[in-house]
């Protein structure tokens, strides 16, 4: 497997691919990878001639009190397992590569307010601004054809469609749907945090929600209705609730009655651990 750290490395290996006719798939990640980022690796396998990995932890994207310094950095397993997956190519770039002048001093994106200002964007104010923004230099650096995102992070993956959609990026966006633990869990860097104990018990979020989901397939009922008996389960199970909501899957607009395709998204802490999850709800016959 190549590597490439700077904008001469990985412009060097990508001409020479597409010269030859060949798709390159991207997959942005910030390292730390497990079974969730290898599936995606996988994806693109499926989509695209060549597959390159990127690994940066993107300053921009933690707020303040987040665990930017702390995120866990395992480089060397990193490249054991991506060179297993088939990976072609390893983007590691240095800061200065993603933001040459420094990041006090970079052009930024903000992100589209009507995907990105509820939910996550509400509890980590800024948050979607940094991965709009390093996304695109990202996109720019590496210009793929394909680039492939997770559904575990089911807001950011619309707010980067948007991205593609609004300043014309000619990339393709690939979901994958969400790797889980055998408990459930959806499967996170940041699950390490969790004590043993509490890594059994993080994997009834998912129960909760897809008990919600059926709830809301059962009948046309009312989702708010929906969303606080989630909540308030989340809470009486030992999670401390951020937000439990049911949006229109597409566009994250409050969903009308006649509305068959939503999601249901929740955040919820676990201990000291913060945990995302979000699941599809078909609503048919309605
Ligand atoms: P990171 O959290 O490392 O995730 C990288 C990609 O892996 C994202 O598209 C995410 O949705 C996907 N992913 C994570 N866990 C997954 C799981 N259990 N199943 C399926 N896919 C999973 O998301 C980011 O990094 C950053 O915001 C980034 C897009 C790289 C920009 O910095």
């Amino acid at each position: 497997m190549k590597q490439a750290e700077n904008r001469e490395q990985i412009r060097s290996a990508t001409r020479r691919w597409r010269q030859q006719g060949q798709q390159i798939a991207l997959v942005p990640t910030m390292g730390k990878l497990h079974d969730g980022h290898l599936a995606l690796v996988k994806a693109a396998r499926l989509e695209a001639d060549r597959v390159i990995t990127s690994i940066y932890v993107n300053p921009a994207q933690f707020g303040k009190g987040e665990d930017f310094e702390s995120y866990p950095r395992t480089l060397e397993t990193d490249r054991r397992l991506l060179e297993q997956a088939g990976c072609d190519l390893l983007f590691v770039p240095t800061h200065r590569t993603i933001y040459p002048h420094g990041l006090g001093n970079a052009v930024r994106l903000l992100a589209s307010p009507d995907l990105a200002a509820s939910l996550e964007g509400e509890s980590r104010p800024g948050h979607f601004d940094g991965v709009v923004t390093v996304v695109a230099r990202l996109f720019n650096l590496v210009e793929p054809d394909i680039a492939v995102f997770g559904e575990k992070d089911y807001q950011q993956l619309l707010v980067i469609g948007r991205l593609v959609d609004d300043l014309g990026f000619d990339i393709r966006i690939v979901p994958v749907a969400t790797i889980r633990e055998a408990s459930g869990l959806a499967m996170s860097s940041r699950n390490n945090y969790l004590e043993p104990a509490q890594r059994k018990a993080a994997g009834e979020m998912n129960a909760v929600l897809l008990e919600a989901a059926a709830g809301i397939k059962r009948a046309a009922s009312d989702t708010t209705q929906v969303e606080r008996a989630a909540a308030a389960k989340l809470e009486s199970l030992g999670f401390r609730v951020e937000y439990v909501a049911i949006r229109r899957a597409e566009d994250f607009e409050m969903p009308g009655a006649a509305d068959q395709k939503l999601r249901i998204l929740a955040a919820a802490w676990c201990g000291q651990t913060r945990l995302i999850d979000n699941t599809e709800v078909i609503r048919v016959g309605i």
